[in-house]
């Protein structure tokens, strides 16, 4: 049997529309509370293959999801490049903000790579092991862009002010930290894929707040040099591009970086999606606001329903706009997931 997620991101139609959650494993899981109690930090949980591969099945083994995506991070790649990153319990990550070049290390990075790829092997051995044969394997990375918004801001945010001026003022600063993203970028996934991943996302979150000038030279153009590296190991390797807030810009991304599927944001509207996407053959991917999924209730059934009835008709992957929020209650996750599941064409 080949997984309905590979079959989907191949173009194959299918009876049932393959679901999975972006943050899928997190905080709003008890059993990834209490790991995360005893575990240190959130750095300590990535490098460590056997508990990361713990925390990838637990939503598997609660809801059945059609991926399991590997539990790491996107700051995971400035971490090997050399920048010290830390998650700090309820505020998120801090990193020492980039101002020179010349403190990063690129081209050392397999050692620290090496503790995740291992991870990448033991989730394939796991899903095995507890006959999630329907299961595909999604490893993924930031794109170098919305890395970079946090090498250079050195924290979370809204607007990456800092890292966006840095960008539009000093162009050829951020051209080669962008070129050393990207290369350490290629480095990591392609060894995710050795070791097993099916299927890549690339997570560009701050996409959006590029003008346009800005959107190709730091979001379009890396995200293909990317892909190019990937597809010239593993031609057939599907690639999900997740360029959050890019709005009609979306069309460019596609055709451009060459991604086989995209994952909209919950801005995007659906009938667009479907008029204007959906017929170039690309696969698309999304797009419940995860405040629908907190929220609960009719309004969170009847957004999934309109979702699936103008996408779910075409190869179509049910997913969140974005990450699901640490404080969703578990039954609203049940609830969605059991109405998407029993959702007929
Ligand atoms: O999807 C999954 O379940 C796989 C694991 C995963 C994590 N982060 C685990 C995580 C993935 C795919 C990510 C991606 C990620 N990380 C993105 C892109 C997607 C997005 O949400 O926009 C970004 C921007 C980051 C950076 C990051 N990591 C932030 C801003 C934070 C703090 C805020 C938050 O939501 O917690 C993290 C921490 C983080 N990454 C946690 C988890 C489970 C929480 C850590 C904890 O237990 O304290």
């Amino acid at each position: 049997m080949t997984k309905p997620l590979l079959k989907v991101l191949n173009g194959q139609p299918i009876e049932k529309v393959p679901f999975w959650f972006m943050r899928q494993a997190g905080r709003y899981l008890p059993e990834y509370r209490a790991l995360r109690e005893q575990a240190g930090g959130f750095l300590d949980m990535a490098f460590n293959p056997e508990m990361a591969t713990e925390i990838t099945l637990q939503p598997i083994r609660r809801f059945g999801m059609d991926a399991a995506i590997l539990f790491s991070d996107i700051l995971v790649v400035p971490h090997a490049l050399g920048q010290t990153v830390r998650f700090v319990e309820g505020e998120g990550p801090r990193l020492d903000p980039l101002s020179t070049l010349n403190t990063l290390r690129p081209g050392g990075e397999t050692p620290v790579f090496e503790k995740v790829w291992q991870a990448v092997a033991r989730i394939k051995d796991q899903l095995d092991k507890e006959g999630f044969d329907h299961v595909a394997r999604v490893g993924f990375a930031g794109a170098p862009w919305t890395v970079a918004c946090y090498m250079i801001q050195g924290r979370g945010g809204n607007d990456f002010l800092a890292a966006r001026q840095r960008a539009y003022a000093d162009p050829e600063f951020f051209r080669a930290l962008m070129e050393i993203i990207t290369e350490s970028t290629i480095t990591y996934l392609l060894g995710q894929i050795r070791s097993g991943a099916e299927v890549i996302q690339i997570f560009d979150s701050w996409a959006g707040l590029l003008d346009e000038t800005g959107f190709r030279d730091f979001v379009i153009y890396p995200t293909q040099k990317i892909v190019k590296a990937l597809r010239a190991e593993y031609p057939d390797i599907p690639i999900i591009g997740f360029p959050k807030g890019v709005n009609t810009l979306l069309s460019d991304y596609i055709q451009m970086t060459g991604v086989k599927a995209v994952s909209l944001d919950s801005a995007i509207s659906t009938k667009w999606a479907a008029r204007v996407l959906q017929p170039g053959g690309t696969v698309l991917q999304g797009n419940l606001d995860p405040a629908r999924l907190l929220a609960g209730g009719d309004g969170m059934l009847l957004a999934a329903e309109k979702i699936l009835t103008d996408l779910g008709t075409a190869p179509f992957i049910f997913n969140l706009g974005h990450g699901i929020h640490k404080d969703t209650p578990v039954a609203h996750v049940e609830e969605l997931v059991g109405f998407v599941k029993g959702w007929r064409k």
